[in-house]
């Protein structure tokens, strides 16, 4: 999906949600005005967006002639610069939910203003999510996927694994400090909130490095990896395997199985905590442990070399004994 089209289908279901909620409140609750009022208002704001949008892609010349006219001034050191592909709405789905929560809480205020534990705990949740969403954009940062100090990669030639590589944060951190090793960057490129799938921004990223001899790009699925057993000297995983629903154990056994005895894995993942509170608020209790990951990391068959914290995340360093 490509990010106009992403920001297309955002803008057309929060406008049509909004009016559709608005309408529901004004029938159901006359009272509660405010309300209709604010979705109707979010509502109105997100398709007239859509409209700006539909008619600016129209009219906006292509981007190479864009790239041409600027081609003089500081865009053109900006062009050049790290994209990552995070969506509109994945970068700002949280700042907006925060928003929709401070207008419930307002107006629940003033209509109810007795109920003050429920707005007051709105406003908060609100509060968590704004700091989220702020949280969030950090990631932007190039220097994000700078790696936990950890002996992960100990020959000088080694092939390293990258699984769920994206528009490769990873991979770019873990090129840049191989020698003379190459990195396989693994992904299904079908992430919604990953501008185009990722492989695009992948390959543009890797070029600005001038890294792009150094990887080697598969499609392919974490729980059908295309490579024999034993095959890789080590692998890094970041932000991938907590995403895989009922898919981890086997996403983690099949890891195992490509890695070669001896070697090391380096694994980042969401855990609960104050952080992953701030991002996913009250559906981050819903995610696995650290004893969690401890104990479905030995059923696919490693054991714990290292483990800690980074930039809020979990971090594992996990090996296949020999
Ligand atoms: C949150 S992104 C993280 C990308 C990158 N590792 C980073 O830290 O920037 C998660 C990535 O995992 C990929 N992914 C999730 N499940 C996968 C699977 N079963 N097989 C291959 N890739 C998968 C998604 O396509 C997405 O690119």
């Amino acid at each position: 999906m490509t990010k106009s089209n992403t920001v297309h289908d955002h803008n057309l279901l929060v406008g049509l949600f909004g009016l559709a909620a608005g309408l529901a409140f004004l029938l159901v609750f006359p009272k509660f005005k405010v309300v209709a009022g604010a979705l109707f208002l979010l509502a109105l704001f997100h398709l007239a967006g859509l409209a700006v949008l539909m008619v600016s892609t129209y009219f906006l010349a292509p981007e190479k002639f864009r790239r041409t006219l600027t081609r003089f001034s500081g865009k053109k050191a900006r062009a050049r610069e790290y994209d990552f592909g995070w969506t509109w709405g994945a970068m700002n789905g949280h700042l907006m939910m925060a928003g929709v929560l401070f207008l419930f809480a307002l107006a629940l205020q003033l209509e109810f203003g007795w109920l003050w534990p429920v707005w007051f705990l709105l406003a908060l949740l609100g509060v968590a999510l704004m700091a989220g969403g702020l949280l969030l954009r950090t990631s932007k940062r190039p220097d994000f996927a700078c790696l936990p100090m950890v002996d992960l990669i100990p020959g000088k030639a080694d092939l390293v694994l990258d699984a769920g590589c994206g528009a490769g944060r990873t991979t770019l951190a873990i090129s840049k400090v191989l020698g003379e090793g190459r990195v396989v960057a693994l992904d299904r490129f079908d992430a919604y909130y990953i501008d185009g799938g990722g492989r695009a921004l992948l390959e543009r990223n890797l070029g600005i490095a001038g890294l792009s001899g150094k990887v080697d790009i598969v499609a392919g699925d974490i729980v059908r990896i295309p490579f024999p057993d034993g095959h890789f000297d080590a692998i890094v995983s970041t932000h991938v395997i907590d995403h895989m629903k009922d898919a981890k154990l086997n996403g983690l056994q099949e890891l195992f199985r490509v890695l070669k005895p001896g070697g090391r894995f380096l694994m980042v993942v969401w855990v609960p905590g104050l952080a992953t509170f701030l991002l996913a608020n009250v559906f981050s209790l819903g995610l696995t442990s650290t004893a969690g990951w401890r104990k479905m990391t030995a059923k696919a068959g490693f054991t714990i070399h290292d483990e800690g914290t980074f930039n809020g995340m979990a971090f594992f360093v996990l090996e296949k004994p020999l």
